[in-house]
C-alpha cells in the first residue's frame, strides 16, 4: 500500500476544522493523537448496538460488549507480539500502568536499601510513583544522566547497572526532545546485570513497531490515546509469572475469584488487575485504531513523521532557533523540540496558535531534564501519519511571523 497522507487525512474529521480562521496544523501528537472516523463510528455504535457491562451477564448484549472488549485485547497482542493476550492489562493510562508496578510489583518484591535506576530523561510518571515508594520504604533511587545532546550513555548505564538496582525503568522515547533510546540494548544490559526491566514505551507504540517476545522486557506501558485510540485506556504488558507472583493493584469488583468476610482470593490474569467496571467502550474503540495503524504500517509512519520533522528542524536552524534533542538523525523521532531565542515558550505557542498551528509548550511532564537542558521549557511541534507538507509550511509562517511580530532576529546558527 502507497503511503498516502492525503488520503490518511480525509478519515480525520477534525483536521478540517478552521482555528482562528486558518487550517488547523495539528502538531501536537506527542500529548495526544486526533481520532480517525473509523474509531469515532466504532464508539458511537457500540453505544447505540451493543453496550452493556462486561463479565457480569449472560445476557445477550453483556455477551457482546464482552466479547468486543476481549477482541481489542487480541488484536492488540498481536500489534505489540504479546506471548499471550492475558498478559496485556488495561489501565486508565500509562501513568496508572506505572504506579500499578510501583504498588503491586515494587511494594512486594523490593525492600529497604534496593536500588531502582532510572534515567533523567524521563516523564515524571516514570519519577513520581518511585519518588513515592522510595519515601515509604527506604528504598534507594538512581539515574543515569542524560548528555547535553539528549541522549544516554551506555557506558553510564553499564556503570549504573554494575550497582545491582533491582528495578531498571526507563523510557524507550523521550515525549519532550524525541530521543529514541536504543531499547533492545538497554533491556538486555538490564536484564543482564540482574534487574527486573520496564519500559515506557508511550511515544514508542504509536510510532515504531515492537515485538514483546523479541523485546525480553518485563513490564511495557502504553496507552492507547496517543495511538489513534480513545483516551481512558492505558495498557500494562507483564511477564506472565510476575504478574502471576504479584499481589493485585485495586481490590473490588471483578478482580476476585472468592470473597468472604474473612479473606479473598484473585480472579486469574488479566482480570487480577482489573477491578471495577473497566472502561470496555473505549476498549472496543481501540480495536479499530490498531487496524487502522497496521493497515499503514508502522515502519511506514515512522519515515514520514521523521522526513516532516527533519523538514521542520531544518527550518527552525536555518532561522537561528535552538533545537534541542540528538543531532544523529539515527536518534531523532517526530518530535521537534525548540526555542525561540529572548521568547517565554508559552508566547511561541500563543503566537503559533494565532496561525492555527498547534503545538504543546512547556516543561512536557519532565521538568528534571528541562533543568538539565538549562531551560525551563521549550515549544514542541510533533507529528503524526496524517500530518504533510502543508503542516510543515503552516510551521514555517506561523514562525516567520511570529519573529516578525517580536522582532527577533537571531543569526543563522546562533544558538
Ligand atoms: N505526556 C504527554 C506529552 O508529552 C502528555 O505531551
Amino acid at each position: 500500500m502507497t503511503f498516502d497522507p492525503k488520503k490518511y487525512r480525509a478519515d480525520f474529521p477534525i483536521l478540517k476544522r478552521l482555528v482562528r480562521g486558518k487550517p488547523l496544523a495539528y502538531l501536537d501528537n506527542a500529548a495526544t493523537t486526533q481520532k480517525p472516523r473509523q474509531v469515532i463510528k466504532a464508539l458511537v455504535d457500540f453505544y447505540e448496538q451493543n453496550n452493556a457491562n462486561v463479565h457480569r451477564g449472560v445476557h445477550t448484549l453483556s455477551e457482546e460488549s464482552t466479547n468486543m472488549a476481549e477482541l481489542t485485547r487480541t488484536k492488540l497482542a498481536a500489534f505489540v507480539g504479546a506471548p499471550n493476550p492475558k498478559t496485556l492489562i488495561f489501565t486508565r493510562n500509562a501513568t496508572e500502568s506505572l504506579n500499578l508496578i510501583a504498588h503491586a510489583w515494587a511494594r512486594k518484591f523490593l525492600k529497604a536499601g534496593d536500588t531502582i535506576l532510572s534515567t533523567e530523561m524521563e516523564h515524571h510518571s516514570n519519577i513520581v510513583p518511585w519518588q513515592l515508594l522510595a519515601a515509604e520504604r527506604g528504598i534507594q533511587l538512581e539515574f543515569v544522566p542524560v548528555e547535553l545532546d539528549g541522549t544516554l550513555d551506555l557506558a553510564k548505564v553499564k556503570a549504573a547497572l554494575a550497582k545491582g538496582p533491582k528495578l531498571f525503568t526507563f523510557t524507550a522515547l523521550s515525549n519532550a526532545i524525541g530521543t529514541v533510546n536504543p531499547v533492545l540494548e538497554l533491556i538486555k544490559l538490564g536484564k543482564a546485570a540482574g534487574a527486573v526491566v520496564s519500559v515506557d514505551a508511550c511515544q514508542w507504540a504509536p510510532h515504531k513497531p515492537m515485538d514483546l517476545k523479541t523485546w525480553g522486557a518485563d513490564f511495557v506501558s502504553f496507552s492507547a490515546h496517543k495511538m489513534l485510540g480513545p483516551t481512558g485506556v492505558g495498557v500494562l504488558w507483564g511477564r506472565e509469572d510476575l504478574l502471576e507472583a504479584m499481589d493485585p493493584f485495586l481490590g473490588g469488583g471483578d478482580m476476585i475469584s472468592r470473597v468472604t468476610l474473612e479473606k479473598s482470593t484473585w480472579n486469574e490474569l488479566p482480570y487480577k488487575f482489573e477491578a471495577g467496571t473497566p472502561n470496555f467502550a473505549d476498549q472496543v474503540a481501540f480495536g479499530p485504531a490498531l487496524d487502522y495503524l497496521t493497515a499503514v504500517g508502522l515502519e511506514n509512519i515512522s519515515k514520514h513523521e521523521n522526513a516532516l520533522a527533519d523538514k521542520t528542524r531544518a527550518i527552525l536552524e536555518a532561522e537561528g532557533m535552538t533545537v534541542l534533542g540528538p543531532k544523529d538523525p539515527a536518534t531523532r523521532s517526530g518530535v521537534v523540540s525548540f526555542n525561540v531565542p529572548g521568547l517565554h515558550p508559552h508566547d511561541v505557542g500563543t503566537a503559533f496558535d494565532l496561525e492555527g498551528v498547534a503545538v504543546r509548550v512547556g516543561h512536557h511532564c519532565c521538568q528534571p531534564l528541562m533543568h538539565l537542558l538549562q531551560c525551563g521549557g521549550t515549544a514542541r511541534a510533533s507529528f503524526y501519519l496524517y500530518n504533510d507538507q502543508s503542516d510543515v509550511d503552516a510551521f514555517e509562517r506561523a514562525l516567520k511571523r511570529t519573529l516578525e511580530f517580536f522582532k527577533i532576529k537571531p543569526k543563522a546558527g546562533v544558538r
